[in-house]
């Protein structure tokens, strides 16, 4: 098998962690301090969180979708696809590095979705865009870690924490959703989440084409 070679590594803003981007042939890696984080090779969940999270809301005309973490963009191309051509995608990522490599060099990997005029990108974190809109997306999908407990940037925390998801659901017009994706089974978070005035439905899905780990997706909506 081919090595890994490293083709770029920056600094995450919030703790100065390093993230990188690595390659081995066509297969694409980003890992923080050394932890994977996204590999290009199974995207198959990714790509639910978008499916199932549009589809409860793209009847809806100038549908409004907030994603929070580029990661190699499968998850905002598999938004687009699902979208009709009034609805718009705005994805929020953290690291600066990230915005750049799908620029230059892994795009191609998800077909080039901040290219669709539909698309926008803010660089920096999605707490804050969360924060300062009121009932202005029809879907959050949440993708910036490994899930509610698996954090590799625990600034994160907060996002799925009573108060997160309070301003998740003020951020939501009537009867939008809140998406999260996730590694790991969390009852705890489901129970969070009823609390906060969501109503909830978990989805067990499989990490890439209905094989490989099982990932959880969580549909949540606001009431
Ligand atoms: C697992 S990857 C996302 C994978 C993506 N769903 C895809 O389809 O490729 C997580 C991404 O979220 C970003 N991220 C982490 N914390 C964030 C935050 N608070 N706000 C915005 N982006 C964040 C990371 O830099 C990384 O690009």
């Amino acid at each position: 098998m081919k090595p890994w070679t490293m083709m770029e590594t920056s600094q995450t803003p919030t703790d100065g962690g390093a993230v990188s981007l690595h390659r081995r042939g066509k297969e694409y890696s980003i890992r923080i301090d050394g932890q994977e984080l996204m590999n290009s090779r199974r995207h198959g969940s990714e790509e639910e969180l978008a499916r199932l999270a549009c589809q409860a809301v793209a009847d809806r005309a100038d549908c409004r979708v907030l994603i929070g973490g580029l990661g190699m963009g499968y998850t905002l191309a598999a938004a687009l696809k699902h979208l009709d051509s009034t609805g718009t995608a705005v994805v929020a990522e953290l690291i600066p590095a990230v915005v750049r490599w799908n620029q230059n060099y892994i795009g191609h990997l998800a077909d080039k979705p901040l290219e669709d005029e539909r698309a926008a990108v803010i660089q920096g974190d999605v707490a804050q865009t969360i924060q300062k809109s009121r009932q202005a997306f029809d879907a959050i999908l949440l993708d910036v870690d490994n899930g509610p407990e698996g954090l590799t940037q625990k600034e994160n925390d907060r996002l799925y924490q009573p108060e997160g998801l309070e301003e998740a659901r003020k951020a939501l017009r009537p009867g939008g959703v809140l998406a999260v994706w996730s590694a790991a089974k969390d009852s705890r978070f489901s129970k969070r989440l009823k609390a906060a005035g969501f109503q909830v439905d978990v989805h067990k899905v499989r990490a890439h084409l209905g094989k490989g780990s099982r990932h959880f997706i969580w549909i949540a909506k606001k009431k």
